[in-house]
């Protein structure tokens, strides 16, 4: 009887700490509701073609400075095509683990 009582003493006590896990809801402010707002548009200014301009792309809703490899984005660089917009599609094929790795984010895509 004592066992008994001992279990269901230690499983309701679990079962109320995993409940209230499970049920606890997700934050309010999402990390990129807080950052710099680009659209597509404003986007495009940052492709690499104004040599004074820092060079952007977007990821999976976040904005990449990739400036530092400019030889890849600028005009005339194999990823000139994937600057100044949102690549997600080609980058989900190749490369777009090395843009989170090597660059930083900026921004989030509107
Ligand atoms: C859909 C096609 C492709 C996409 C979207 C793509 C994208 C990328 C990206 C974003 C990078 C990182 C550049 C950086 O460090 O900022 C990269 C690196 C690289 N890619 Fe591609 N790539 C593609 C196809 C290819 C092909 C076909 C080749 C070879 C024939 C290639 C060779 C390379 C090499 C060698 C690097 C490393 C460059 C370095 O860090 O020095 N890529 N690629």
């Amino acid at each position: 009887m004592r066992r008994i009582f001992i279990a269901v003493f230690v499983l309701s006590v679990f079962g109320t700490i995993f409940g209230l896990r499970m049920t606890t809801p997700a934050p309010a402010v999402t990390t990129s509701s807080i950052l710099p707002q680009f659209t597509a548009e404003q986007l495009k200014e940052f492709d690499g073609s104004n040599p004074d301009k820092p060079i952007y792309l977007a990821l999976d809703g976040f904005v990449y400075d990739v400036t530092e490899g400019k030889e890849f984005y600028q005009p005339g660089g194999a990823y000139h095509n994937l600057a100044g917009k949102d690549s997600s599609g080609p980058l989900h094929l190749v490369g777009g683990s090395i843009i989170k790795h090597k660059y930083k984010v900026i921004g989030a895509l509107k």
